[in-house]
């Protein structure tokens, strides 16, 4: 298939644009700047930029045959809707394939169920607070003939990047690692090739209308990955926990709070209905012996 991609340049993206060439589809990547170089495995690149709507129109050409939207929401809910209006639009009537990257903070602290699924309702905290009316939006079109479809991936990690190198960074910084919240959070977490292969299955064989958890480790004790960040940034020490309110001097309030979310989510159903096998290292081994120790 030839595939839209937006974001295809950040970190998620670059992982999805080389399993998507790896299966056999073509990536044509939607970024706001075309005079960066090319990236790897990229069949063609047109300019677009999320934050200006009107910009997209036009992108999405008939030989396109599918469309991966990866770039972050804009922070306004009307620039987003409008958003998903032009990229899907074109696709309605023909069954193409529309993905959704929201993600799980949508589902809001998990309290004491374990392991929930995409059939609990969402209970966003502020960070993503109308995501869940983009994710509405998105699967409406499956009434209008797109195969629309949302993927909701837990913490990524891998290839030295993501959340997890915040904590290293940190621990660096600091000279001791550290976590936020409550001493017995969690994370469900995803390793980035996996995540990456689940947005190929996604592409491929989604049913329309429906929303996965790209979750390879439904809760992983923040505690564990601070104390391996500690060993990769050469402080291994007992994690200590960041009070809210210095975590919000640090990363502003809204970000704090999301590091502070106790969540239990399960990534079972796209095993079972897609076929999705993440077979990574978990979070804490990759940071002990992964691709986080790259840099020593
Ligand atoms: N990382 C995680 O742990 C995680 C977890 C759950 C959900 N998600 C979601 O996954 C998506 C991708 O995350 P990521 O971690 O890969 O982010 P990232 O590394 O920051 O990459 C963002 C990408 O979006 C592009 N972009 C940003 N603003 C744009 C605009 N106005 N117009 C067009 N392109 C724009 C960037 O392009 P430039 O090269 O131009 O900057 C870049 O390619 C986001 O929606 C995020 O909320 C991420």
């Amino acid at each position: 298939m030839k595939v839209l991609l937006t974001g295809a340049t950040g970190y998620i993206g670059t992982a999805v644009t080389e399993h998507l060439t790896a299966a056999g589809h073509q990536v044509v990547a939607l970024t706001r700047s075309t005079e960066s170089r090319p990236g790897r495995g990229w069949h063609a690149r047109i300019a677009g930029d999320t934050a200006d709507p009107a910009s997209l129109v036009g992108a999405v050409t008939p030989d396109i045959e599918a469309v991966i939207h990866l770039a972050p929401p804009s922070g306004d809910a009307d620039v987003d809707t409008a958003v998903i209006e032009a990229l899907a639009t074109p696709l309605r009537g023909t069954g193409r394939p529309f993905v959704y990257t929201s993600g799980v903070w949508v589902l809001g602290a998990t309290g004491e169920a374990q392991e929930v699924g995409e059939d609990t309702p969402t209970n966003p905290i502020d960070i993503v607070g109308y995501r869940p009316r983009i994710e509405q939006r998105v699967l409406a079109e499956a009434a209008e003939g797109v195969r629309a479809t949302v993927v909701r991936p837990g913490i990524v990690y891998g290839r030295g990047g993501g959340i997890p190198a915040i904590l290293v960074d940190r621990a660096r910084k600091q000279g001791a690692p550290e976590y936020y919240g409550e001493e017995g959070v969690r994370w469900p977490t995803v390793h980035v090739d996996d995540l990456a292969e689940l947005f190929v299955a996604a592409v491929e064989r989604a049913e329309a209308g429906t929303v996965w958890h790209g979750v390879g480790e439904s809760a992983v004790p923040v505690r564990d990955l601070a104390r391996a960040a500690g060993q990769v940034a050469g402080v291994p020490a007992d994690p200590q926990v960041l009070a809210a309110g210095e975590a919000a001097e640090v990363f502003g309030p809204l970000f704090a709070d999301a590091l502070a979310l106790d969540q239990s989510v399960s990534g079972a159903a796209a095993r079972t209905a897609l076929g999705w096998r993440p077979v990574r290292p978990g979070a804490v081994a990759e940071l002990e012996s992964g691709s986080y120790r790259a840099g020593e």
